[in-house]
């Protein structure tokens, strides 16, 4: 792919309304249990971006059927057991959900698989899967730890009772869906803290039996999955970067349509509002299994607050953003027990540093979070930034040319397509200059 650098400039405000993609955790989750279940799915509102299509190829490869047209999927389901050793390697690109959750499935069948990663996938632990999986009696091999990752079926595994070392909705997911595959029992996951339950709801409405608690779930050995017929809602982690922009530029008037409002996912509406910021969430109603609503937004002034161990992984994907926050807010903001930044599509610790401190946000990283201390009023901007390979940081970076004084040059502007491949034309769509 071709490096492309793009120019942000500074706007006034944001107004208008915008209907972003669907949820990538759920369209990845959606592809995946669409290939097992028996019979026809169909899926609408895909978000559809570089990652979620490595899930599709992936799919296919193994044997499912997939047409793809705009955002809406036919697929033809192979079975729980029905998927087949494809000729070569699976290609899971950049997606680390696919790498993390895929294992889980192929444990279960019979053969041998081999998943690759690009190069900063390649580098992101996968430990965290192998372990649990070999409890359960499947054969993995990593690289040192990483991808490249061979999983070998044996048809049945074990179930067992899993404490998760991190709080992690990738590894969790995997294990139950190992557990689908167990040859007796309740396959147990036991979290340190509440991660995204997208899975749990899904395996739910495919007709699997599951059991959740506020700190684990299980499920058991199942038969068959029911074909899903689902509406996808809007990706709450696309609309981030928008419903921040419109906290920080005044006069901006926002609304975002159809957003998916899982309280696993919506912890930066809890930080924003005790910052001080105004986004109202209304019309809310269930679509697909999973809560959704309409946001508006308006600009606010805002104060610092501080992120725990336990409110991150609701807003995991949104520390970044939330640097940025930290950064026009009055006071010092904190976010401690974050560690797992550092193991994401870039460390992302660094990342964020790398971005906001030479735009003219105070912030100095720990080992575990950062601490930022807020200016309430525009940072400089005015730099070349690097968005290290990485489509949160893009993202990130863009914002933070918006609401800067000088704009800001993005090297590496072309990695938003991981995630949200029409993100700039949409920004420019509602930005007031
Ligand atoms: C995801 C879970 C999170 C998140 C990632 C997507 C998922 O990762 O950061 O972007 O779809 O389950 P972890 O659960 O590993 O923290």
């Amino acid at each position: 792919m071709t490096v492309t650098s793009v120019e942000v400039e500074p706007a006034v405000s944001l107004r208008g309304d915008l209907a972003v993609p669907g949820d990538k955790s759920i369209t990845h989750r959606a592809l995946l249990l669409g290939a097992i279940a028996d019979g026809e799915s169909s899926l609408a509102g895909l978000g559809v971006s570089e990652d979620t299509l490595a899930t599709a190829r992936a799919v296919e490869v193994l044997g499912a059927r997939v047409e793809l047209h705009g955002d809406r999927a036919s697929m033809g389901g192979v079975g729980l057991r029905g998927l087949r050793v494809p000729d070569g390697p699976i290609d899971c690109g950049n997606a680390g959900t696919l790498m993390r959750l895929l294992p889980g499935i192929l444990a279960g069948q019979e053969g041998r698989f081999e998943l690759r990663g690009d190069e900063s996938l390649s580098s992101r632990p996968l430990d965290r899967v192998a372990e649990p999986l070999s409890l359960m009696g499947a054969h993995v091999e990593t690289t040192e730890g990483h991808a490249p990752l061979v999983v070998e079926g044996r048809g049945s595994l074990e179930p067992i009772r899993y404490e998760l070392p991190v709080a992690s909705a990738q590894v969790k997911s995997c294990v139950l869906l190992a557990g689908l595959y167990a040859s007796h029992g309740r396959t147990e996951v036991i979290e340190p803290a509440p991660t995204r339950d997208h899975t749990e709801r899904m395996l739910e409405s495919a007709g699997a039996k599951v059991r959740r608690k506020p700190t684990s779930a299980a499920v058991w050995p199942a038969e068959r999955l029911a074909p899903l017929a689902l509406e996808i809602p809007g990706d709450f982690s696309s609309a981030a970067p928008f419903l921040v922009a419109a906290t920080l530029l005044p006069a901006s008037q926002l609304r975002l349509h159809g957003v998916g409002v899982n309280p696993t996912r919506t912890g930066l509406l809890t930080v924003l509002e005790r910052m001080g910021a105004r986004v109202a969430v209304f019309n809310r109603r269930p679509a697909g299994g999973e809560p959704v609503a309409d946001l508006e937004v308006a600009h606010a002034d805002l104060v610092a607050t501080t992120v725990g161990v336990k409110e991150v992984p609701t807003l995991v994907d949104e520390l970044p953003l939330f640097a940025l926050l930290a950064g026009m807010a009055h006071g010092e903001s904190v976010v401690r027990g974050a560690a797992e930044l550092r193991v994401k599509e870039s460390d992302r610790i660094e990342s964020v540093k790398n971005v906001l401190r030479p735009l003219g946000i105070r912030i100095e990283t720990t080992h575990d979070g950062f601490r930022v201390r807020g200016i309430p009023s525009r940072p400089k901007g005015g730099g070349v930034v690097d968005a290290a390979g990485d489509h949160r940081i893009a993202m990130l970076a863009a914002v933070a040319g918006l609401v800067s004084r000088e704009g800001v040059r993005i090297e590496g502007a072309e990695s938003v397509a991981v995630s949200f491949p029409d993100f700039f034309a949409m920004l420019e769509s509602i930005a007031v200059r």
